[in-house]
């Protein structure tokens, strides 16, 4: 029997391309540079398996070609919102994900840019390494307290719980929840979660608001110009999830205008293109699509991907199949 052929659409830690090469005929991406589009429908009538990332656009044209070799999308993340599934679903392709590994990474990140917006981190840094800080007063950079405030969660997934426990547990913060499922009570228990039943209610009544839910058509601008005038004066809103859930222009238009106390974000409507109009903004962190980018979790990840394979090749059921 020949052995598979994948394709990795980019470079992967050199650990996981190491361990996928002993079972499979890998083609891994030497350049690191994304695919166009057609390249991508090329190589979906190419290979056993397309093991795509975020940063590739696998919408309906990927999926046209009147034979399609691979059988399998192995994705390299959680979220899944640059695949068009219906379109797999129609050519019968499986589309699997990694959950669980990156979810402490991310969710130590969403507190990361809690605390750096709210504690102008960024901008205390940039301050220092201009060279213009003239040294300590009382009055120098006061930003706003994180401990004992209130955060409401978008999204009560792995993630959005994991946040919670941190934010509850380890800075005593009041956590709300809004979500399409109210969680088991021993979660709620466990995470110190509040469920709220409205997202309005849940936005007027948080000091900080983390986004948490999946990216995609469903929730595209959920955070939109009307939300987020109802959020508090000194609010922030931070996204871990998807740059589609907030509409950019607006959330710009409301940091300008200083209606909110700041964001914290690590994705972006268009990636990785970031507006003029934010990266000209001193109470905005940006950081880019970082959530995950830890060794461990790289590597976790990676592995996640190479154990659907083999299930999928052992002709069994994907642990993580989405689709
Ligand atoms: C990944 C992410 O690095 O897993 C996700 O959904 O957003 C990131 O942590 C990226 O998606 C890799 O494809």
């Amino acid at each position: 029997m020949p052995r598979p052929k994948i394709l990795l659409t980019r470079r992967w830690p050199k650990a996981v391309e190491k361990h996928l090469m002993e079972r499979y005929d890998v083609a891994p991406n030497e350049t690191d540079q994304p695919f166009e589009t057609s390249e991508l429908r090329d190589a979906m009538t190419r290979y056993d398996a397309v093991c795509p990332t975020v940063s590739d656009r696998m919408g309906a044209d990927v999926f046209k070609a009147p034979e399609i070799r691979a059988k399998i999308l192995g994705n390299y993340g959680v979220g899944f919102s640059h695949i068009d599934v219906n379109a797999c679903k129609s050519r019968e392709i499986v589309v699997t994900n990694t959950p669980d590994v990156l979810t402490d990474c991310t969710a130590d990140l969403a507190m990361m840019l809690m605390l750096m917006v709210a504690r102008r981190a960024g901008e205390g840094e940039r301050q220092l390494r201009s060279r213009s800080w003239t040294g300590w007063r009382p009055t120098h950079m006061l930003g706003a307290k994180v401990s004992g405030k209130t955060l409401g969660l978008v999204g009560f997934g792995r993630i959005g719980q994991a946040t919670a426990i941190r934010a509850h547990k380890g800075f005593g913060m009041k956590v709300l929840y809004f979500s399409r499922h109210r969680a088991a009570p021993e979660i709620e228990a466990e995470t110190g979660g509040q469920y709220v039943d409205s997202l309005d209610d849940l936005i007027v009544e948080s000091d900080f608001i983390s986004l948490h839910c999946p990216g995609g058509a469903d929730t595209r601008h959920l955070i939109n110009a009307q939300r987020i005038e109802r959020m508090r004066p000194g609010a922030f809103l931070i996204n871990t999830a998807r740059g589609e859930v907030v509409d950019e222009d607006a959330l710009i238009d409301a940091l300008k205008h200083n209606r909110i106390g700041g964001a914290g974000l690590d994705v972006y409507e268009r990636e990785p293109d970031v507006p003029n109009g934010m990266i000209a903004l001193n109470n905005v962190v940006l950081l880019p699509h970082l959530g995950s980018a830890t060794t461990e979790t790289r590597v976790a990840m990676g592995m996640r991907v190479a154990a659907n394979l083999d299930a999928f090749f052992d002709g069994k059921e994907p642990p993580d199949r989405v689709a």
